[in-house]
């Protein structure tokens, strides 16, 4: 699969794309075409260090996500929704729109907030992006451990969506090593799932302290 991450050298998308490229084609996208390319070749020489070779490219994020299968959400709830309106002149409507975005402030609380009219960063997203399928997952794994690719992990991801897109990114889960898929539903429990790391211990700690930096 052809996976483009928007918001591709954040923490999240570091992690997603150590731990999918040994499978798929991951695409990292930025608003910088060359900061792009530095993640990428960043991920390239990780991933060699730990014996795994693979290509990863680096786009502007409009770039990124053209002919991808699947386009990660990897950007904070504030960036999310002008990003979708950016790119969604070059999304094809077969790509899949995973949502990882927790709308969380993190002014020392963390503070869950989604607008009030949608109730979750998915479907608020889905709004904007009315031709593709929105599906919920990765918001319970943590970039810190998704990016230590000596952690075994044995995350569980939920996973909330529409039947078919949600079975592609399942299988996409199971690419990745040491993450386990559960599916929670459709449309409406998107908030369900994106409610759940402000009451997981994991992501707490992470919001807490610093994660590594690809550069
Ligand atoms: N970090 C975690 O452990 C974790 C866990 C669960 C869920 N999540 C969710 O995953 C998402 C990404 O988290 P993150 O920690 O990876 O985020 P992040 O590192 O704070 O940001 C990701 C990327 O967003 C881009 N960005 C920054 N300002 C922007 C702007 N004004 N417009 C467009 N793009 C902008 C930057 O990329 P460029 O400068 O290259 O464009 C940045 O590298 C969030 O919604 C978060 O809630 C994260």
């Amino acid at each position: 699969m052809r996976i483009a991450l928007l918001g591709g050298t954040g923490n999240k998308s570091i992690g997603l794309a150590l731990r999918g490229a040994p499978k798929h084609d991951v695409i990292i996208g930025s608003r910088s075409a060359e900061k792009a390319e530095e993640a990428a070749a960043f991920c390239e020489e990780f991933l060699s260090e730990e014996g795994t070779t693979c290509t990863l490219s680096g786009e502007e994020n409009v770039e990124a996500i053209a002919d991808c299968d699947v386009a990660v959400f990897a950007l904070q709830y504030q960036h999310a929704m002008p990003t979708a309106v950016t790119i969604k002149g070059n999304l094809d409507p077969s790509a899949i729109v995973v949502s990882p975005v927790v709308p969380i402030a993190k002014n020392g609380f963390l503070r869950y907030e989604p607008s009030k009219e949608y109730g979750s960063a998915a479907l608020e997203i889905q709004s904007l992006l009315s031709n593709n399928e929105v599906v919920s997952a990765f918001h319970t794994t943590p970039a810190a451990r998704l990016i230590d690719l000596k952690d075994k992990l044995g995350l569980d991801v939920l996973v909330c969506g529409a039947e078919k897109p949600k079975k592609v990114v399942m299988e996409l889960i199971k690419d990745m090593e040491g993450l386990i898929s559960f599916y929670v539903g459709r449309s409406r429990r998107h908030a369900c799932s994106s409610r759940s790391p402000p009451f997981c211990s994991t992501y707490r700690l992470e919001v807490g302290s610093r994660t590594p930096q690809f550069a």
